[in-house]
């Protein structure tokens, strides 16, 4: 067991600009974190030696606290990230710049405008997002702290049969990392059993370009096999993780939604229905004092042996971040973050 995670999602609103066919963020709260919980957060983190703290939404940049957070967490030794649908990165970019910022995952579901924006629900969102890409590569470039982008698109009906497009995309946007994310939900947009062997093929024909052509890329995904095997096919991430006996990443990766105060180990879990894996009413509480509490340190080592069997939505990313933290040295807290996570 760790004695603090390695990285820590803190979700700062849940307010979002754009309404996607796949996320109902947007119909929820209007509240946002408080900037004093948030900065106390950090604080403790750095204290604690965590490597990472990514923010997510919502969308992020629309936190209305955006610029003094970002004052805040320029000085420190901490890695920052933001995960954000774009629309505000070229607003915003050089402000994400000075800080420091060291990552940004930024969502695109199509290189193809009509479908991304479609998706989003959202008019001209690629090329807005495409353009803030684009000027923070160029802005960070000047300095001394290079902005690495990641994209994150979720892979639904929309787009099942074109994500060898995105490899022109990914290569004019200078992004070297690509989580593919399988859609989650009952959604119009869900895909059948024809679109996901299609999508297998995709991946598979991803892979294959990536290895032959050299093009730097890295995927969230060794096997194309595994891609819908959790979120579709019913497989429990015991039959993909090549026989570990423990899940690692509760561990490593907590997720605190700042919003209404909830607190897990693992980002996947906030609404997988392990409600023993939640804490509540968090707000304005240490850390430590949450995560190190007796009982939640107990119930977290007990579900780190079943998550492997009981999970049934363990995204593409958190499979290949517990073969990765089994071969480093589980118990560990140093350098355990690949950078592809
Ligand atoms: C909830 S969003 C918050 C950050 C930001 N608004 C964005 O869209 O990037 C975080 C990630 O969840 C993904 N997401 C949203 N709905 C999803 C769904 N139904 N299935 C899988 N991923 C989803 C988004 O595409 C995004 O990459
Ligand atoms: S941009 Fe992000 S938070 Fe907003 S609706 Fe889409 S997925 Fe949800
Ligand atoms: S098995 Fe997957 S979803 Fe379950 S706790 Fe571990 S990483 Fe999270």
């Amino acid at each position: 067991m760790t004695d603090h995670p390695s990285i820590v999602y803190i979700r700062l609103l849940q307010k979002c600009n754009a309404r996607c066919v796949m996320c109902t963020s947007y119909q929820q709260s209007r509240d946002e974190a408080h900037l004093d919980y948030v900065k106390s957060l950090i604080d403790e983190f750095e204290g604690l030696g965590v490597n990472e703290v990514r923010f997510t939404g919502g969308e992020t940049l629309m936190y209305r606290q955006l610029r003094p957070l970002l004052a805040f967490i320029a000085d420190k030794r901490m890695a920052f990230s933001f995960i954000t649908n774009g629309a505000y990165l070229k607003k915003f970019s050089q402000e994400l710049v000075d800080a420091h910022v060291g990552k940004i995952i930024c969502s695109i579901d199509s290189p193809r405008p009509e479908i991304h924006n479609r998706v989003r629900q959202t008019q001209r969102l690629l090329e807005t997002a495409s353009a803030g890409i684009k000027t923070i590569n160029q802005k960070s470039a000047q300095g001394p702290h290079a902005v690495q982008f990641m994209v994150n698109t979720v892979v639904s009906s929309e787009n099942y049969d074109h994500l060898r497009d995105f490899l022109p995309f990914l290569h004019e946007h200078g992004i070297k990392y690509w989580n593919l994310i399988p859609i989650h939900g009952e959604l119009p947009i869900r895909m059948g059993p024809p679109q996901i062997d299609a999508a297998i093929r995709e991946i598979e024909h991803i892979l294959g370009r990536i290895e032959r052509e050299n093009l730097g890329l890295s995927l969230n995904i060794s096997d194309p096999m595994d891609f819908f095997a959790t979120a579709v096919r019913g497989a429990k991430p015991a039959e993909l993780t090549g026989g570990l006996q423990r899940c690692h990443v509760v561990s490593h990766v907590a997720f605190i939604d700042a919003v209404n105060g909830k607190l897990t180990g693992c980002n996947d879990l906030m609404y997988s229905g392990f409600d023993e894996m939640i804490v509540g009413d968090i707000l304005g509480k240490p850390f430590r004092q949450v995560w190190d509490a007796p009982a939640f340190r107990q119930t977290r080592d007990g579900f780190s042996c079943q998550a492997l069997h009981r999970c049934d939505r363990c995204e593409p990313t958190n499979i290949k971040l517990n073969k990765h933290l089994e071969n480093v040295g589980a118990d560990s807290n140093a350098g355990t973050l690949p950078a592809w996570f």
